[in-house]
């Protein structure tokens, strides 16, 4: 039977308690009915008892990851779905509450009283629930006999929501008018309102589709506990114990052990006492390998080809959830001598700090604001350093992987929850920048809770997402002088740097751009301004342009240059002595030129118009490519268009 896990925001007076206990009470009513049944089929095949135990294994992996929150999990079920609902005593600690179990949550009841209609209170639930991605939201409107079942104050209501849900980019909001205390739409259908033609609560959370918020795609398995029997049948039995927490896997199958790195098979997959060819998300299993790998708990069981990130540095959204402030270890040291927390990470525990509070989000704008730390119940983003790597996915699209839990190493208590956004990153710089230069559509494209508006990717931003600035490098020379061979050492160390490139060269735009173009003057000429064109759209869209072409004359390459922004545009001499690139004649061509048989020959027969100002002179007579080319990467470090690039 499915199991659908939700959790129910309100404040105090929104009657969150009455709606949790009318939804057990009047399920359980059902359940019993059911029940009755079961016993006697039980009976009649004559199983000595029922097995209820089921309902309460789910839990177990939480009371394994040691969250040690006071929520209490209540069990509900009725014949079509098992229930757990997150029950949290009724402050206004909503971070907290709602927080707790989030990762596991398929769906959030928010109660909005009909009186009031939507408050502040049910804005911030909301963002909350937006925030954690639990992919059904309900809005219960309660106490509808209060307002005398008037459809007109429901419509003004679901109007109201559904402009701010808007703004949050919320789906799969469903809207449903109740009175917890009287039982209306609650099981069965209100008389009182028979405007409503949707459905009941509990039909709604029977029925609601549970599978598309999970994850069947990327199999994980964190590694819980390793068993090891000494039985008389298998005396080197060791399995693996953990629950599947996304994806699926089979018999036979490929998997890597994390961090070890080390590949075999599964050999065997055991769910409970029988076993099984195949397993999937939500299963507890205990598997065995065909090779002997050492795996200890907290270790990870994945794929080989679908390996989840590795990293001991993260970004993360966090919730703090405790009365102590969150304690922000500015050191880059290692060593872990201040403030430090346990981080939990599925079955992983490692100490960890923060080291950054990139901003607090105010829930009620959610604006981003400055500030020094995080209280109880604030929600900010914040870069966490480990001290050992951890496996995972981003939160978007793993929440079981992506998620985790912060441990304050002395009183024990839970005091954050996180989504990992990603590695860390220099999210600070980055962020301050983006503001400065008010690129909403960047800021946007980071946030989930996105309203896009019409605005065009421009350079700047693309050179903050690319975290470098975009040029033109433009190499100019006799043939044979090395411009290629120069630009292609330079834009191998780009390469491994992360910077984005783009090259034109004149023996390859030749055969294709342009190919219909031969070597007088006119033809050089246009074929420069086509190729100036070119570079400065790449340029545009934030690349390093590495074009190498002869272009002999001055006046082209000062159009070229033209074209582009002041400063990112770079003349660079590739400077030979011509009798140099005779013997080189790579292609042969200056033997032909002299024999006549090629006209208009560049240094034989045609003119060369040495650069007078070029940014840089590249003596490849004197220097080698590699040289040069460590070069180019220096000034460009040293003009701030890169970084790093020092030997
Ligand atoms: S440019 O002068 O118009 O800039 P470009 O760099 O595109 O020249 O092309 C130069 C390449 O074309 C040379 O490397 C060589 O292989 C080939 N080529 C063929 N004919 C000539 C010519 N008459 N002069 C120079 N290069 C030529």
């Amino acid at each position: 039977m499915d199991l659908l896990r939700f959790s129910t925001a309100g404040s105090v007076d929104d009657g969150k308690s009455t709606l949790i206990g009318r939804l057990l009470y009047d399920s359980k009513a059902i359940f019993e009915d059911q029940m009755e049944a079961v016993e006697q089929a039980s009976a009649a095949r004559g199983d000595p008892s029922v097995d209820l135990a089921l309902l309460t294994d789910g839990l177990r992996a939480e009371r394994e990851q040691g969250i040690t929150i006071d929520v209490a999990y209540r069990y509900t079920a009725t014949p079509k779905r098992k229930f757990i609902i997150a029950d949290t005593p009724g402050h206004i600690q909503y971070t907290r509450n709602m927080v707790t179990g989030a990762s596991t949550a398929d769906l959030a009841i928010i109660l909005v009283d009909a009186r009031k209609g939507v408050l502040t209170q049910s804005k911030r639930h909301s963002f909350i629930a937006s925030l954690l991605q639990i992919p059904h939201v309900v809005v219960a409107v309660n106490k509808m006999d209060l307002v005398e079942y008037s459809e007109t104050r429901y419509q003004e209501i679901v109007g109201d929501y559904r402009a701010f849900a808007a703004k949050l980019n919320m789906r799969n909001v469903v809207y449903i008018p109740i009175s917890a205390l009287h039982g209306d739409n609650i099981v069965s259908q209100s008389q009182n309102m028979p405007w409503y033609h949707g459905a009941t609560l509990l039909h709604h959370l029977e029925t609601v589709n549970i599978g598309a918020g999970r994850n069947n795609v990327d199999f994980r398995l964190p590694i819980q506990y390793v068993i090891r029997a000494n039985s008389a049948v298998d005396l080197d039995f060791r399995g693996f114990a953990g629950q599947i927490v996304s994806g699926r896997i089979g018999v036979g199958e490929e998997v890597v052990a994390l961090p070890a790195g080390i590949r075999s098979r599964v050999a065997g997959i055991h769910r409970g006492d029988e076993s099984c060819d195949r397993a999937a998300a939500g299963d507890g299993v205990v598997i065995t390998l065909e090779d002997e790998i050492d795996i200890s708990r907290g270790d990870m069981l994945v794929r080989v080809r679908n390996l989840p990130h590795s990293s001991n540095q993260i970004d993360a959204t966090l919730c703090w959830m405790s009365e102590e402030p969150m304690k922000i270890e500015w050191s880059v040291s290692n060593n872990f001598s201040g403030q430090w927390y346990w981080l939990q990470q599925s079955t992983r525990r490692v100490r960890a700090s923060v080291q950054e509070l990139n901003y607090r989000i105010n829930v009620d704008t959610m604006h981003r604001e400055e500030a020094p730390t995080l209280r109880l119940n604030e929600i900010g983003r914040g870069q966490i350093v480990t001290t050992e790597p951890l496996f995972f996915d981003s939160y978007q699209i793993n929440r079981a992987t992506g998620s985790f839990i912060l441990i304050d190493p002395h009183t024990n208590n839970t005091v954050a929850a996180g989504m990992i956004r990603d590695r860390a990153r220099r999210v600070s710089e980055l962020v301050q920048k983006q503001e400065e230069r008010e690129a909403p559509s960047l800021r946007a494209s980071r946030s989930s809770n996105v309203v896009w508006e019409p605005v065009a990717v421009t350079r700047p931003m693309r050179e903050e997402l690319n975290g470098h600035g975009a040029a033109v490098l433009w190499f100019t020379g006799l043939s044979g002088s090395g411009k290629s061979t120069v630009a292609k050492a330079l834009e191998q160390r780009l390469f491994a740097l992360g910077v984005r490139t783009f090259s034109l060269d004149g023996d390859n735009v030749r055969h294709g751009l342009n190919s219909d173009l031969g070597f007088g003057p006119e033809a050089r000429t246009e074929n420069i301004r086509r190729v100036a064109e070119v570079a400065r759209l790449a340029l545009e869209h934030g690349n390093i342009v590495l074009c190498t072409f002869i272009s002999p004359y001055a006046e082209d390459r000062e159009a070229a240059r033209a074209l582009a922004p002041e400063g990112s545009f770079w003349e660079l001499f590739v400077k030979c002595d011509v009798e140099i690139c005779k013997e080189r004649d790579p292609k042969g061509l200056y033997e032909r030129a002299e024999r006549g048989e090629i006209p208009n020959f560049t240094g034989v027969s045609a003119p060369y118009e040495e650069p007078v100002q070029p940014e840089m002179v590249l003596e490849t007579d004197r220097h080698s490519a590699d040289e040069l080319a460590q070069r180019i990467l220096e000034a460009l470090a040293r003009a701030g268009i890169v970084h790093g690039g020092n030997s």
